[in-house]
């Protein structure tokens, strides 16, 4: 029988994604986004850093539903099932570890699963000639950036083994970009994620005692910790502590889409920084996150925290130009998302 005219034209859209690393904190807010603009969305997770729930959150917030594959992403069996199995057009490649003290005292883990995790990724796509890619690199690639705010053509110097990492995937990419024109590559270099999805229903879940700045004051908020250590106030900066580019993570789960569009275009290679291109120091987002939640938030000032960068933050004017987007949230819908996430989730998922 005859296909309607519209069959071939429609079957040619790229429509199903795999996102690696979907059920953790960037990830998920990425689902919601890819769901809300009509991707079919496919997620790969082996649990190491999150929780099954946080994709039932997202199938709530959305109304619609996620294929979730328990699994890891150094798995070569598991991924050339998934890709015999599904028709995938692209991914979105959040799977990695992620503390940056952690990767100095445990290097090989650290390349064994952001390095060869992304090597056996890349090897199926090719088997699969799956050739469109977003990857989360990090503006941790830029280490000990001169530069106020940093472009994307600041020199590379990351100095720990996590920054290592990201750089070294973003050179295969580069590189199989070079030997492989088809491919359409998309390396991110987040500043400061923080925030939740409006909804509270999902949000960032650390493991302990949270290593970042947003968790540990919503923490405090809520009754969790007693202080906020503040890593202290001798630096160059408009009261002494330290200044970050903090980007709401729906806005970066925005920009992860619009690259996405921006690959089914056939764009080739990009490096582009997803920032909201301004910063704070510690004590402003302590001031916004008090005056957008009425909660009193108590510090003390302590010493430096070693490896810490006195000014950090985005020049965003390249993705506005190739991507058309830009952050659209402030300081104080990051508190406020932040804060509904910590009460309606206290102990997390
Ligand atoms: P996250 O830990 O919340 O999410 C990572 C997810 O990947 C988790 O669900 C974890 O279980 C999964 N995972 C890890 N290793 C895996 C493996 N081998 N196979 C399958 N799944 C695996 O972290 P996040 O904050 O959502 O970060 C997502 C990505 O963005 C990471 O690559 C991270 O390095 C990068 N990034 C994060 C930040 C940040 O501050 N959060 C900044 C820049 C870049
Ligand atoms: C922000 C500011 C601290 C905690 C890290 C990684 C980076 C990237 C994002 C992945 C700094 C101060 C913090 C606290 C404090 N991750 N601070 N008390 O260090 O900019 O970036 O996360 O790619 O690679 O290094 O973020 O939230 O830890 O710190 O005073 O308890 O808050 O000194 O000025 P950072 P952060």
């Amino acid at each position: 029988m005859a296909q309607p005219t519209g069959y071939l034209r429609i079957k040619n859209i790229m429509t199903t994604v795999l996102v690696t690393g979907g059920a953790g904190y960037i990830g998920s807010h990425a689902c919601v986004e890819l769901l809300n603009a009509n991707f079919d969305v496919l997620v790969l997770d082996n649990f190491c850093n999150s929780k099954a729930t946080s994709i039932k959150r997202v199938e709530k917030i959305t109304g619609k539903s996620i294929t979730l594959i328990e699994g890891d992403v150094r798995d070569k069996a598991t991924l050339t099932m998934l890709f015999s199995d599904h028709q995938i057009d692209a991914v979105m490649h959040f799977a990695g570890l992620k503390a940056v003290s952690d990767s100095v005292n445990n290097p090989l883990a650290y390349y064994d699963n952001n390095v060869m995790g992304s090597i056996t990724l890349l090897e199926v796509m090719s088997e699969f000639s799956v050739n469109n890619i977003v990857f989360s690199s990090s503006a941790t690639v830029y280490g000990f950036s001169d530069d106020k705010p940093i472009p994307e053509t600041a020199p590379l110097s990351p100095f720990n083994p996590y920054g290592h990492n990201k750089r070294m995937v973003e050179q295969v990419l580069a590189d199989i970009s070079i030997a492989e024109p088809s491919w359409n590559i998309a390396s991110l270099r987040y500043f400061n994620p923080v925030g939740a999805h409006p909804s509270g229903e999902i949000g960032e879940d650390p493991n302990g005692v949270p290593n970042n700045l947003m968790p540990y004051v919503s923490q405090v908020a809520v009754g969790k910790r007693e202080r906020l250590s503040v890593f202290g106030n001798d630096y160059p900066t408009i009261d002494g502590t330290g200044v970050r580019d903090y980007i709401h993570v729906v806005d970066l789960a925005l920009g992860h889409v619009a690259a996405l569009n921006k690959l089914m275009q056939g764009c080739g290679l990009l490096t582009l920084n997803l920032g909201a291109g301004r910063g704070y120091s510690v004590l402003e987002l302590v001031q916004a996150f008090e005056a957008s939640t009425e909660q009193k938030i108590p510090y003390e000032i302590v010493n430096r925290r070693a490896g810490d960068i006195a000014i950090y933050f985005a020049d965003a004017s390249l993705a506005k130009q190739v991507l058309g987007w830009k952050t659209t949230k402030t300081l104080e819908d990051i508190c406020r998302d932040a804060w509904r996430w910590q009460t309606k989730n206290p102990n997390g998922y």
